[in-house]
């Protein structure tokens, strides 16, 4: 089957389905309200959409624990929702990608009930190992949410390896009747009409023969026994092969700490096994590695992530763009600012959208939401969440560690969506199974609809704006003034269109000068977000798009 690459054309939406519309009344997201809601979706400019796990779930994880891969919950509406949903979606032009979480399971998934019980075939679907006894653990590995990575089943008589929370087994991929039911689950959804997939944690895969103690890593340890581990590439090759070539689809893989290099063995255009990875560096421009480990807000640190990942990619790959998912606080709360929320939800969204790769947007973000900050710890939902807040610096005050978890959380951008001002944001009529941010009357989407200069209504344009230049796609990204600490500029230059892009990520006004070569007095200001720009200054959190052609 010949690969049109159609993503390269698209911006994509993320829906995190518990928190983006109820449309039953039960207090929980679903289908139906996402489908009430695919003309906003499409008039925001977004032709995809990518949907966190919707699959039949204990919720151990907000989904991504699956117990079914081949059926949708009943509480978003089953598949006969989902169906409506699906060609609701193809009749607008849009394609829908779904995640594909096959990592690990959860633990109430029928296969790892049978595989407790050693029932063939499922016997060595996961990874077990036996107890070494004396209190030992098979090896020394930290799991990412719940302390140690292993946990001793008392029906099996052995420990199983879970690479995130207890409730999530990982899979045996070497078990190559795993991969058979992983190409299973791939054709299921294909045939059904998707679009294509977004991988969850897919470079973990494969682990190191004899999954060796780990030495290497301060936190997180063990993530250098299993990141990039022996087989990845052969089993996705094998995916790809058996599977994703017969489709015109395409797979994004999240890929914790990948370099660019490492990406290009995962995604080069003419022998890569996947299309595009989720890269974690523009995400740690505040922090080491992890949302859990913050440090001041660095702009050049984020400057060198993106033009790195531009530069390397350059006519090998295609990159993915994002400055939010349901894995990370609000990124006004983080490298904007909530005093200029307005001005700095806009410029953030310059500062992205206009370079090469697919855009992904969050729910919230086109309205600009800010993080959430709950009064009390147990108001928290999230099992990454709750585990670091109970093993947090005991020595600080509890108002001090509830402080860490509002800066690192993913419930900090998991509240609902707000929609209106109206009781619980217009998210549900019924009582919602979370939280709503309290500035849902003055931060939502109505206010927003009919307010020309509203962040909605910037973010429409940006993206019209984006789609309308053969420059974005086929031009040559160059960072300018790499060591401005304040001001991110960069250009896209093709033939007879340019673009130059100035971001300011300053309180306090700013002068600024063009590169050579970019005459600002020949040049059409394409986008802004001031109402009266001026001439070589920039406003607190100003960004500018200048156009030629
Ligand atoms: C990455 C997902 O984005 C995250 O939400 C999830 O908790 C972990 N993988 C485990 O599946």
């Amino acid at each position: 089957m010949e690969r049109t690459r159609w993503y390269k054309d698209k911006v994509f939406y993320q829906v995190w389905p518990r928190s983006f519309k109820d449309g039953n009344g039960d207090g929980l997201g679903d289908l139906l309200g996402v489908y009430e809601k695919l003309d906003y979706i499409k008039d925001l400019g977004c032709d995809g959409i990518w949907f966190s796990p919707i699959y039949p779930s204990p919720g151990a994880d907000c989904g991504y624990d699956i117990s079914d891969y081949m059926d949708i919950a009943p509480e978003f509406g089953g598949m006969e929702a989902f169906r409506e949903v699906l060609e609701g979606a193809h009749d607008r032009g849009m394609k829908i990608v779904m995640d594909l979480v096959v990592n690990h399971t959860s633990d109430e998934h029928e296969w790892f009930q049978k595989s407790r019980q050693r029932i063939d075939p499922y016997t060595d679907y996961y990874i077990w190992r036996p107890d070494p006894g004396n209190g030992k653990l098979p090896n020394n590995w930290d799991s990412n949410f719940e302390g140690k990575a292993w946990t001793y089943d008392e029906v099996r008589g052995e420990y199983y390896l879970h690479l995130f929370a207890v409730k999530q087994p990982d899979l045996n991929m070497d078990n190559p009747k795993v991969r058979e039911e992983v190409k299973r689950i791939l054709r299921f959804w294909l045939d059904l009409g998707v679009d294509g997939f977004r991988e969850d944690v897919i470079t973990y895969i494969s682990k190191k023969e004899g999954l060796p103690d780990d030495h290497l890593f301060p936190i997180y340890k063990g993530m250098p026994q299993y990141n990039h581990g022996p087989h990845v590439h052969e089993y996705l090759a094998e995916f790809k092969r058996d599977v994703l070539d017969h489709y015109d689809c395409f797979t994004i893989a999240e890929a914790p700490l990948v370099t660019p290099k490492q990406a290009l063995t995962y995604i080069r255009e003419d022998d890569g096994q996947l299309d595009m990875m989720i890269q974690f560096q523009c995400m740690c421009a505040d922090c080491l590695f992890s949302d859990y480990l913050p440090t001041k807000f660095h702009l050049r640190k984020l400057k060198r992530a993106f033009s790195n990942w531009q530069y390397r990619l350059k006519g090998q790959a295609w990159n993915s763009l994002y400055i939010e998912n349901h894995d990370h606080p609000r990124i006004v709360s983080r490298y904007g600012s909530e005093q200029f929320r307005e001005e700095s939800a806009k410029m953030l969204a310059v500062m992205y959208l206009f370079q090469q790769g697919t855009p992904f947007v969050y729910q919230g973000q086109e309205i600009g939401m800010t993080n959430w900050r709950p009064e009390s710890p147990d108001m928290y939902e999230d099992v990454q969440t709750r585990y670091n807040y109970a093993h947090s610096n005991l020595k600080k005050s509890p108002e001090q560690r509830l402080q860490a978890m509002w800066r690192a959380s993913r419930d900090s951008a998991r509240t609902l969506m707000q929609w209106d001002s109206s009781e619980n944001a217009g998210f549900t009529t019924g009582k919602p199974w979370f939280y709503v941010n309290g500035n849902y009357k003055q931060i939502n989407v109505a206010a927003q609809e009919g307010d020309p200069d509203s962040v909605l209504n910037f973010y429409r344009k940006a993206i019209r704006l984006r789609k309308s230049l053969s420059c974005i796609r086929h031009g040559e990204y160059r960072e300018h003034f790499p060591h401005s600490g304040k001001v991110y500029m960069y250009s896209m230059t093709e033939e007879m269109e340019k673009t130059l892009v100035v971001c300011s990520f300053s309180e306090k006004p700013l002068r600024y000068r063009a590169p050579k070569g970019f005459d600002l007095d020949s040049a059409e200001l394409a986008l802004g977000n001031y109402a009266q720009p001026i001439k070589n200054t920039l406003h607190p959190y100003e960004c500018k798009v200048y156009l030629w052609k």
